[in-house]
């Protein structure tokens, strides 16, 4: 039997409620926020009714208003039914701009309050089958070795990885920065016949020059003042497995050149040393320049790219990808919301907008860190473009320091933001705006008269 929680200070109302609903739910009852809280976090109700007004101060909403703040950070999905004084409607549409579901004038008339609470319990079941639709799609995500991509660009991308990771030839990866370059290359290996040996990346742009030489291919003892002892370079290690060279296009002329000869026989010598060491590895690269224009501006070898460019890999930027941008947001926002252990349950309308209407310059990593800080930024149960990093119009916040005062403009704004999208979306119908938004008749009613958003009606 689905849960409802009653949480009012009047004894007899309590009373009253769980006799007129007790056939349809199991009603459990609470006195004060402190009762309510501990019953919430054992039963999990999926609707609450609570009456703002609870002890210590029956007569203030303070204490309503922590209770609610608290339960819907404990789960964000909870629909929650304000029932309030005449007097209170202020109040009341305080606790709905809070991520309360809807509220309800006293006195309490149970026939019209039993329909509102079907209604929350109705939409609170579609949500559950929503996320559990969503989790089940995030499940069998067309990812491939952890490289989540849907779009047509990224299932070619996938099919050549398939393809090339047996043949041991080098691959070249070429992508802009954050695209994903480094974990193709690790797919590829764990693709080929190589997975158990060693992958061991080496990042040629990261490495004074002086010292790259060496790291690469070693150094006999006594090469070079501080060489105290033979040491075994990249090479060496990557042996049975893959090497990764990172930025290749950032690689001095002088180790072009012996990158070359490996690529012809196999063999490497270290630094100060004569003897040629068989070295069995594959070389997978990658790099965010142009390859190009590099070969013609003389910075990078011809002949060594036309080795290691045979077969190359494009990894499209994100703002190529299309709906991938929502996919791997989402990703992002389910892996950081567990580990942070924040209730953030998904993006805001608003939110995916600027997601997409955005260049993403820094691409998948961009994407990560954004997500990340946003993910911790959070106070509601949506990310919001601010919490993302995105100016939204006119957001230029109000000088001074009354940070309450701003954070209520924002959450206005927002609420303003999603009615009059949703009444634009269902073409004027105001029934269907609100059931989309998931709230009744007169809090949209309510919601369009608080921001002036009667006259966005078709005047027909
Ligand atoms: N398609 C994807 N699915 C899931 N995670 C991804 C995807 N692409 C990239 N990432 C993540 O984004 C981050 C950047 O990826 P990676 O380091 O492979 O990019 P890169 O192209 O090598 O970047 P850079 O040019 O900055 O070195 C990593 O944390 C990686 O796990
Ligand atoms: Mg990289």
């Amino acid at each position: 039997m689905e849960k409802l929680l009653i949480i009012d200070d009047n004894a007899e109302i309590r009373k009253q409620l769980k006799w007129g609903l007790g056939k349809e739910y199991r009603v459990l009852l609470a006195g004060d926020a402190t009762e309510a809280l501990s019953i919430f976090k054992a039963q999990g109700p999926q609707v609450v009714t609570l009456d703002l007004g609870l002890p210590p101060n029956p007569d203030g909403a303070e204490e309503g208003l922590r209770c609610l703040r608290e339960m819907l950070t404990l789960d964000p999905a909870v629909k929650v039914v304000v029932i309030s004084g005449n007097e209170e409607r202020a109040n009341a549409l305080k606790a709905v701009g809070l991520g309360a579901y809807d509220f309800y004038q006293k006195p309490i008339e149970l026939g019209e309050l039993r329909i509102i609470l079907a209604r929350a319990f109705h939409l609170a079941a579609l949500e559950a089958e929503n996320r559990r639709l969503q989790r089940a799609m995030m499940a069998d995500t067309p990812a491939f070795l952890g490289i989540f991509g849907h779009c047509p660009e990224m299932q070619t991308v996938f099919n050549t990885i398939r393809k090339v990771a047996t043949c041991d030839v080098p691959v070249l990866i070429l992508g802009e920065s954050g695209t994903g370059k480094e974990l193709v290359a690790q797919a590829i290996h764990s693709e080929s016949r190589r997975r158990c040996g060693p992958f061991i990346p080496i990042n040629c742009g990261a490495i004074p020059e002086n010292l790259l030489e060496s790291e690469l291919f070693g150094h006999e003892k006594g090469s070079f003042t501080g060489a105290q002892a033979r040491v075994q370079g990249k090479f060496e290690y990557a042996d049975k497995g893959t090497l990764f060279l990172d930025e290749i296009g950032e690689l001095p002329p002088v180790l072009q050149v012996k990158i070359l000869r490996f690529l012809q026989d196999q063999r490497i010598q270290r630094v100060g040393g004569r003897e040629d060491i068989d070295v069995d590895a594959r070389i997978i690269a990658a790099t965010n320049i142009d390859m190009e224009k590099a070969i013609r501006g003389g910075s990078f070898r011809e002949d060594l790219y036309y080795r290691i460019g045979v077969i190359t890999i494009n990894l499209p930027p994100l703002r190529e990808r299309g709906e991938d941008i929502v996919l791997l947001g989402n990703l992002f926002l389910g892996r950081f919301s567990e580990v942070l252990k924040k209730r953030v349950r998904g993006f805001s309308v608003a939110a995916l907008e600027a997601l997409q209407d955005y260049g993403w310059p820094g691409n998948v990593r961009e994407l990560e860190n954004k997500v990340k800080r946003a993910v911790i930024m959070a106070e509601g149960a949506l990310l919001e473009p601010q919490d993302l990093g995105f100016a939204t119009m006119e957001s230029s916040a109000p000088a001074g320091d009354d940070a309450e005062m701003t954070l209520r403009a924002a959450k206005d704004r927002v609420e303003r933001d999603l009615v009059t999208a949703a009444i634009a979306k269902q073409n004027g119908n105001i029934l269907r705006a609100a059931e989309m938004l998931g709230i009744s008749r007169p809090t949209i009613y309510d919601l369009m008269k608080k921001h002036g958003l009667q006259n966005t009606l078709p005047t027909s």
